[in-house]
């Protein structure tokens, strides 16, 4: 079932494409992390879809109902930004209670000194209160509720703009890097609790991110764009093991993953190393350029014997559960990245020589265009064979 439905959205400034026929549909309920480079358009998209930027072209469903022309103020999309945008003069309370008192008072029902006379104005406002403070105990901010934002953390003023963003009960959550302006350890804390969050109101999200870890780790699917298009759509382990294009392959993962520039043989083969992969002839032709990427963990790094190829470590890094071996073919010169257990790099040291080979089921190969060959499309004869000695 889809309950926000995004198709074709374009949007250029003065002549430059920023988005590319964006399409994207969302499940109730699903959480969906919006990720790419900075200045990819993402935050571009989300303004589209709050009604604060109109598209070029393309059509917004939420449900069964076009947004493309309703105003912001009616969509019900609820948008929390990286510069929390609380009003400073306003506490913690107040600033939660604006956008219900934007929606439940008429515009008489807010006036200071009228306010109070108005029938059902009392009502209200007693109700007001009772749904931020509720939304304060679920986010366990209720004890800053008579604060201003100056007197409160960087964390706590993100919860206040949470709540502010929660409490009118939205149909669509957008969040736009929520957390980047809070410090590494707050962070990923405050992650877990956005999830939660999010959980308990059940609508769908999109959070946008230049963090691919930060995606990886929250989204039910991750939307990788680069470049204004959306390169692929999928569960995070799916964007991992599976990318789709090489630009996916080059941003998610961390570190990244490693890519080299072959040509397919004569034989409509790609060798790398020891490794040897057959394509179907279909697919590419003797001569065309590919890409092949390898992720740092399927690098193995040999001390001694003839396996893989002859490569110098230029640098270890010890990350404690990991080592992180950067190293450089001796004969192409191409550095090379590898990720050992404490076992594997047991021993190593900067400037040894050593032979790297590579796991070739995980070899991933890329077209010209940058999309992902897949395994299907290999020859059907030699799949993939590993010729060893
Ligand atoms: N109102 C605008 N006028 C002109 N250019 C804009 C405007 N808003 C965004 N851009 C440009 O669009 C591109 C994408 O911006 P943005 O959506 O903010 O990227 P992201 O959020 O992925 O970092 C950037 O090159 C930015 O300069
Ligand atoms: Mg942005």
């Amino acid at each position: 079932m889809t309950a926000l439905s995004l198709r074709g959205i374009e949007k250029s400034f003065s002549g430059n494409a920023i988005l590319k026929g964006v399409s994207l549909d969302a499940g109730p309920g699903e959480f969906i992390a919006l990720v790419g480079p900075s200045g990819c358009g993402k935050s571009t998209l989300l303004r589209i879809l709050a009604g604060l930027e109109s598209a070029d072209a393309g059509e917004i469903m939420l449900g069964d109902r076009d947004l493309s022309s309703v105003p912001a103020a009616d969509r019900n999309i609820a948008m929390v930004f990286q510069s929390y945008a609380l009003y400073p003069h306003l506490t913690a309370a107040q600033n939660i209670a604006v956008p219900l008192v934007m929606r439940r008072l008429t515009g008489a029902q807010r006036l200071p000194l009228v306010g109070p006379l108005m029938p059902g104005q009392r009502k209200a406002i007693t109700e007001i209160k009772r749904d931020v403070r509720e939304m304060a105990v679920s986010l366990k901010i209720d004890h800053l509720l008579d604060r201003k934002p100056g007197q409160m953390s960087g964390g706590q003023r993100q919860r206040v703009a949470l709540g502010r963003a929660m409490v009118r009960r939205p149909a669509v959550f957008l969040m736009d890097e929520p957390l980047s302006n809070l410090d590494a350890n707050l962070r990923v804390h405050a992650r877990g609790e956005i999830v939660e969050l999010h959980r308990r109101a059940g609508v769908p999200t999109l959070y946008v991110t230049h963090d691919q870890a930060e995606a990886l780790s929250m989204a039910d699917r991750v939307a990788v764009m680069i470049g204004g298009s959306l390169l692929q759509l999928a569960s995070p382990q799916v964007i991992y093991d599976d990318p789709a294009h090489v630009e996916v392959a080059r941003f998610i993962g961390q570190p990244r993953i490693n890519l080299f520039q072959s040509v397919v043989g004569a034989d409509g083969r790609i060798t790398l190393g020891d490794v040897s992969l057959g394509l179907s002839r279909e697919t590419v032709s003797a001569g065309a350029p590919v890409t092949i990427g390898i992720r740092p963990e399927f690098v193995r790094v040999h001390r001694s014997g003839q396996q893989g190829l002859p490569a110098r470590i230029e640098r270890l890094e010890f990350l404690g559960s990991e080592i992180i071996a950067y190293c450089r073919l001796d004969a192409i010169g191409e550095p090379v990245v590898a990720k050992l257990s404490p076992a594997e790099g047991a021993g190593l040291a900067a400037a040894m020589p050593v032979r790297l080979d590579f796991d070739a089921d995980r070899l991933f190969v890329f077209a010209e265009d940058g999309h992902r060959l897949r395994p299907e499309l290999m020859g059907a004869a030699a799949p993939l064979e590993t010729a060893h000695g």
